[in-house]
Formats: C-alpha cells, sequence, structure tokens
C-alpha cells in the first residue's frame, strides 16, 4: 500500500541519503564517552557525534543497548525523542532503532525475561510462543524500539554450537512452526500495518548457520544445495509467506562461499524465489570480514561491492563511516547499479512505512502501562512449566515431599545468570547477577517452597565470574558431601554459565571435570540425587548419569524459570516438556533423531520410545510426566492419496493415571523406499493437549501430503508413489502416495 508514497519521497532523495539509509551504525557512535569506545553512564547524546551520524551520513539505523547494558524506559524515550528529531531534520525520514530482544526485552530494566527458544520449543506449545512474543513486543515497543532481531531460526542440529539455545532446535517443522507463532506474536496479523503494540521479526540467521562442521561459531558449514532447502529454507520461507518483515544473513560460510556475498541465497532464493519484499541486514561488520576475514575482497570497498550486489540492503556496523562513501563511489563507478540500491532503499522505506514510523516517528513509553506487569511475569512463569523436562524418575523419587530435608548443591544453584542465558541485560547475560531483580535462583525458589529450614545449600562448585566464560573455581565438593550426610535428598544444580556466540565456543561438551566430580563424591553418601541440568546445549553426563535417581532438565527458563523447577520438584505442576533436540550420550556420536538407516539403532525399551536408540542419552521427543498417557486408534482420512491432499489424522489419548497432565502429541511419518535414502522419521505433526486423570481425547493433526516430500538432487521438491509408515505414541499405520510428483520451489 505505500509503494507511490515511497516512489515521491525517493524521487527527491540524493544518492548520498539513499546510501545512508542502508547503514545501521551503534547507537554508542552517537553517545557523550569519555573513554574511547565506553559511553558515559547514564548515557547522553552527544550533538557532535549524533549531527555527524545522522546528519552528515544520513544514517537511517542505528543498533541499540548502549554501552551494552540495560537502562531504563525513561532512557530510551530521551533519546529516541533527540535522534528523530535531527534524524528528521536531516531527511524528512525517521531513523529506525534494531536490537536484539530474543527472549523479551531484555536491554531495559523491569521488563519480562522469558524462557530461551530452546525452553520455548520444549513446550511443543504454539500459543505460548505467540503469547510470548506479544508480549516481548509490547515491551520492546515500551523501550522505544520497533525492530527486534529475533526469532532465530537455525537449525539447532549440531549441540557444541555455541548459539544452539537461541534456536527451536533440531527439526525443521518444530522450527516453522514455532517460527509463525513467534511472528504473529511480534507483529500483529496484518504485516502492512504493524501497531503500537507491535514491532518487525527479523529471521536470522539466513540460512545455513545452525551447523558448522567444528561445532565453533561462524565456522563453515558444507551444505548441498538439497539438505539446504529441505531442512535450512523451510522455517525461512514458512515464515516469510507469514509475513515477515525483515532477515539478517548468515555470519559464516557455506560451500566455500560467506552468505554475504551469495547472490543465489539472498538474490536468487530469499528474494526471487520467496518473493520476500522487505530488508535483508548484515551481521555484525560482516561486509567488512568478506575482506578482513573471509579473504573473498582484497579491499573493504570491494567487499562493500560483493555483498549489495548480492542482495544485501543495510550493512550492520559498517567498518567505520568510509561504507556511506564508497558506495557512492560504487554506484558512480557503475560497480553497483542504481537499480540495486533503489531495490533496498525502497526495501528499508517500506520497513518504516509498514511500522507506521513516518506517521509517528516518538512515542512515550509512558503509554505502556502493563510493561513488566505481574500478568507478563506470570505468563513467562507459565511457559517455564511447560518447557522444563522430566528426563528421568527412578522409583519415582519425584515429586519430592516437602518433610525432606535437601541439599542445594551446584555452580547453577544460586545465580540467575545461567536461568537467563545470554542476551538477558547484556550480550554475555554476565552482568545479570547485578542487572536482574526479578524472579528467584533455584535455591530461593526451592526455600520458598519447602521452607528455609528444609534447605541445606553448599555450592560444591562455583563459577569464576571474573574469570573466562567456563573457568570454576577450587572446588568445595567435600563440604557438599558433608552437608548431603545430613539430608534426606540431594538437589544438584549442574550446567553451563551463561554465554553467547564465540565467547561461548567448546574444546567439549562433556560436563565440567568439576561438576562430574562433584557428583561422583555426592553420590557415594548413598542420598538420593535430582540432577538438575541447567545449560543452553546438551552437555555429555554419560558417566554421572548412572548416580542420578532423577534427572529434570531446565534449558534456560528465564527468570521465573526456578519457580516453575520448584513446583515441579514438590509436584504443584506437572512435567510436560520434550526434548527439542538429541540428548548425546558420547562426544562422538553427535546425532539426530532423522538419522539416516545406515546409521542403524537399536530399539529402546519405554513408553515412547518406539524408535530411541541407545546411542543416545535421551531421544528428541522424550520427556516424562507424573501422569501416563494411552494412545490407540491411530487412524487417517485417505489411506491412499496424491501429493494435493490434505491428510487428517486422528488419534485417541487417554490419561490414565491420577493426575492431570499436559501431552504434545508427535506425528512422525517416515518415507518406507524412495531415490534418495530416506530419514530415520519426520516431525510433520505435533498438538499439546491437556488431559485431566482418567480424561480421554481424539486429536486431528492435519498434514499437507506435499509436507512428506524430499528435495532431491536435481534440488526440486519430490514425492514418490509407495508408502509411508506414520507414528504416534506407540500406534503406527501404513499410508500410501499413488503417484509421484515432482515441483521446483518450496512455494508449490
Ligand atoms: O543480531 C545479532 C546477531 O544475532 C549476532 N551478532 C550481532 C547481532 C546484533 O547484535
Amino acid at each position: 500500500p505505500y509503494e507511490s508514497q515511497i516512489s515521491k519521497i525517493m524521487s527527491k532523495m540524493t544518492l548520498e541519503q539513499k546510501v545512508g539509509q542502508m547503514a545501521q551504525f551503534s547507537v554508542d557512535a552517537v553517545l557523550k564517552s569519555k573513554i574511547p569506545g565506553v559511553p558515559d553512564f547514564p548515557v547522553e547524546v552527544d550533538i557532535d557525534k549524533v549531527t555527524h551520524i545522522l546528519g552528515d551520513l544520513k544514517a537511517g539505523s542505528l543498533l541499540n543497548t548502549p554501552a551494552g547494558i540495560a537502562q531504563n524506559t525513561a532512557t530510551w524515550d530521551k533519546l529516541n525523542n533527540q535522534l528523530q528529531e535531527i534524524a528528521m531534520k536531516a531527511n524528512g525520514i525517521p531513523m529506525i532503532f534494531g536490537v536484539d530482544a530474543i527472549h523479551g526485552a531484555n536491554y531495559t530494566e523491569g521488563s519480562v525475561l522469558f524462557p530461551q527458544e530452546i525452553a520455548m520449543a520444549a513446550t511443543f506449545n504454539r500459543q505460548l510462543v505467540y503469547e510470548g512474543a506479544k508480549v516481548s513486543a509490547y515491551e520492546v515497543r515500551a523501550s522505544i524500539t520497533p525492530w527486534n532481531f529475533s526469532p532465530v531460526l537455525d537449525m539447532g542440529r549440531n549441540p557444541n554450537w555455541s548459539r544452539i539455545w537461541e534456536t527451536y532446535g533440531e527439526d525443521p517443522f518444530l522450527t516453522s512452526e514455532l517460527g509463525v507463532a513467534c511472528i504473529k506474536g511480534y507483529q500483529g496479523n496484518d504485516p502492512n500495518h504493524v501497531g503500537m503494540y507491535n514491532v518487525a521479526a527479523c529471521l536470522k540467521h539466513f540460512m545455513g548457520y545452525g551447523v558448522p562442521v567444528s561445532g565453533q561459531d561462524r565456522t563453515p558449514a558444507l551444505i548441498p544445495e538439497n539438505e539446504l532447502r529441505e531442512r535450512h529454507l523451510k522455517p525461512y520461507a514458512a515464515t516469510i509467506k507469514a509475513g515477515a518483515l525483515s532477515v539478517m544473513v548468515n555470519s559464516a560460510i557455506i560451500n566455500g562461499e560467506p552468505v554475504h556475498a551469495s547472490h543465489h541465497i539472498l538474490t536468487d532464493i530469499l528474494k526471487d524465489e520467496l518473493k520476500f519484499d522487505g530488508v535483508v541486514v548484515t551481521d555484525w561488520q560482516d561486509i567488512n570480514n568478506l575482506y578482513k576475514r573471509d579473504r573473498i575482497a582484497s579491499s573493504d570497498k570491494e567487499a562493500i561491492m560483493i555483498s549489495i550486489n548480492a542482495g544485501v540492503d543495510m550493512a550492520m556496523i559498517p567498518y567505520d563511516e568510509n561504507y556511506c562513501k564508497d558506495l557512492v563511489a560504487l554506484v558512480k563507478e557503475n560497480k553497483v547499479s542504481m537499480s540495486r540500491i533503489d531495490d533496498a532503499v525502497r526495501r528499508i522505506l517500506r520497513m518504516k512505512y509498514r511500522l507506521g514510523l513516518f506517521s509517528k516517528p516518538t512515542w512515550k513509553s509512558t503509554d505502556y502501562t502493563n510493561f513488566g506487569s505481574a500478568q507478563s511475569q506470570q505468563l513467562a512463569k507459565s511457559s517455564a512449566d511447560e518447557a522444563i523436562t522430566l528426563l528421568k524418575n527412578k522409583n519415582y523419587l519425584l515429586p519430592l515431599q516437602k518433610a525432606y530435608r535437601i541439599l542445594v548443591t551446584g555452580p547453577n544453584a544460586d545465580t540467575k545468570r545461567s536461568l537467563n542465558g545470554g542476551w538477558s541485560r547484556n550480550w554475555q547475560g554476565d552482568k545479570t547477577p547485578e542487572h536482574e531483580k526479578a524472579g528467584a535462583t533455584i535455591l530461593e525458589a526451592l526455600q520458598q517452597k519447602a521452607g528455609k529450614d528444609h534447605v541445606v545449600y553448599e555450592p560444591g562448585v562455583t563459577y569464576n565470574e571474573k574469570g573466562k566464560y567456563y573457568d570454576e573455581n577450587s572446588p568445595e565438593i567435600d563440604k557438599a558431601v558433608a552437608a548431603a550426610k545430613g539430608c534426606d535428598v540431594i538437589v544438584a544444580c549442574i550446567g553451563e554459565n551463561s554465554y553467547c556466540e564465540t565467547p561461548g565456543n567448546l574444546t567439549s561438551l562433556e560436563m565440567s571435570k568439576n561438576q562430574q566430580a562433584l557428583i561422583s563424591e555426592l553420590a557415594k553418601t548413598g542420598k538420593p540425587i535430582v540432577l538438575i541440568l541447567n545449560e543452553g546445549r546438551p552437555r555429555i553426563f554419560s558417566d554421572i548419569e548412572p548416580l542420578a535417581n532423577a534427572v529434570v532438565h531446565t534449558y534456560l527458563p528465564g527468570s521465573y524459570g526456578s519457580l516453575s523447577l520448584a513446583d515441579i520438584l514438590y509436584g504443584d505442576v506437572n512435567p510436560s516438556g520434550k526434548l527439542p533436540y538429541t540428548y548425546p550420550k558420547y562426544t562422538n556420536l553427535l546425532t539426530t533423531y532423522d538419522y539416516k538407516p545406515s546409521e542403524n539403532r537399536e530399539v529402546m525399551e519405554g513408553a515412547y520410545n518406539y524408535d530411541a536408540n541407545n546411542a543416545v542419552q535421551y531421544p528428541f521427543g522424550f520427556g516424562l510426566s507424573y501422569t501416563s498417557f494411552e494412545y490407540s486408534n491411530l487412524k487417517i482420512n485417505k489411506a491412499h492419496f496424491n501429493a494435493n491432499d490434505e491428510l487428517e489424522f486422528t488419534v485417541t489419548v487417554k490419561n490414565t493415571g491420577k493426575i492431570a497432565g499436559k501431552e504434545a502429541v508427535l506425528l512422525f511419518v517416515s518415507d518406507d523406499v524412495a531415490s534418495l535414502t530416506p530419514d530415520n522419521k519426520r516431525l510433520r505433526a505435533f498438538e499439546k493437549v491437556s488431559l485431566l486423570a482418567g480424561e480421554t481425547k481424539t486429536i486431528t493433526l492435519k498434514v499437507p501430503a506435499s509436507e512428506l516430500a524430499f528435495v532431491g538432487l536435481d534440488n526440486k521438491w519430490r514425492l514418490e508413489a509407495g508408502s509411508f509408515t506414520v507414528r504416534c505414541g506407540n500406534q503406527k499405520l501404513s499410508i500410501n502416495a499413488d503417484e509421484t510428483k515432482v515441483w521446483e520451489s518450496y512455494l508449490k
């Protein structure tokens, strides 16, 4: 609806103004600072700097989070008012703030911090993801930012990777469904008219970022195009179809080509094939990296040419101000076409129009009276209730009795840092202890729940907050062991400290030696152990797992996750989370649930582990409850189908236990025979249901038959004639595609 207005504005813009729109500088660049690179606190706009960035360079965007630490909403109000006034005077075009509010408006004091994406995925609950994103959007808007660099749609398929906790896990379908729920929560229902309680989403990091071969962040990936399309493109295609307004580019290299230089990925696939009409923004300084790091350009200027020609619309933190000058020169030298510049600027202005910034460039945080409300906090808590995953419960140790005297131990017991993870009040989440007032640590939550006199605390191992992210202080294991002797049960809170991006790289996926030693020594007391795995990726703990009677995986459950954990440990909440990734058992056996048959697994016994294998610690989709569910009557509307059909499955689920519970009903389909070796199985539908004790429900799960297709070596989608096996709970069904269909692109 805005195209003619955009054309009118663009017809009056100079090349310099257009190029300025294509630049996003850090807000730090416009703030007063006594120490170079570190803004003064409280933050204050430096008029000379801002006149330069917004006035001379005519920058169209700023990246929020001054000094990298949370501020209050009043600071945002003031900053935005001052900056917009200057931007409007310089160009008549509002400047746009962008920020990483990936689990709430974490850069603003008092905002609600939700469970991180990996935990939200464990809920298998679209509605919770939608509601959480809606609250986050509201609080981000209240913090005067209309553009959120979220959600992460990368495939969390390599547990070594330091950003797996920012993803919805290893499955493309789960990621697509939750991604769509998330962007609807962020943007509202009409992407052309994003309201004052909503923000533009930014899908990241397009695409193939989550599977570096080495496991280290931003290192190369090798992904054949059919795999890229079938797994990595899928969530982006689904969310773009649902109206996502922007995309951030993958920082790394795929098959030797940096994605920031890939015309094929950014233009052929994203803009042409998916018909994406939003903004493509780089990751931090990544144009510069084509020269300084990736060596596919011999100068910064050449790097700009390559990436703008590949399809980049906006440079996040260009190496320096020369970006604008160089880009203007490249146009004058005919190395970047004017039509490419116009395409980029049109997309940026379109997003600003869609966000209503032209009519309302400033607004007031004080209008957002629900900011940090008790209701929003409750939603974060309910999300954690459904995320936390019970992985083991030998002899029904859980729920605990309130009369027990418990030892609470481990480095994660008395800190909010590991509950929230990275992007919490600051980038690495390492300022959380001082800055996160809300919620409780696990220790505090357990004290509240069981009463202080039933709780003994001895950390045993502590993190060294001043050291590197994983340094731990010399363990005080003996003290914990001595304390355990006087207790009935040990609650050992182990896992990881917070981290984010490359600083979170690991050299071993195993749980730290100190923490393993703590558990081994505690086990010698003979007291039952409840292991709490509070971590952003599945750290291998197979040596100590047999020593635990119960295992509870909290992921990074947010500020209120400790309250959920206490409720679960004492039976006030019945756990219903299921693993959104495969939990590995061995460092050299990192796999996903959709492995190829030649990876041959042995079948493990267990309630719903019909296809689990004992080479992993726990399979994807695994999670226990305090009640039991029985599946029956799996049926389909059409046992024979064609590619255009919609398959409708029904299955009956009964709560056969004594208490109410929630169950994520997962439907998997395996292609029995195909021209490329089929995956073991693929998640094709899921639904979360609540069942009272004794209650029975029949669930309908719809699957478009085309979803059963795979991408062949010719990069075309193929649904091949033949049989498929469907599994849901312990139910099994055979269905048949009657004809083969092949089609070109994701958008059939
Ligand atoms: O949005 C992030 C991205 O995920 C990682 N690098 C920095 C960006 C902006 O903060």
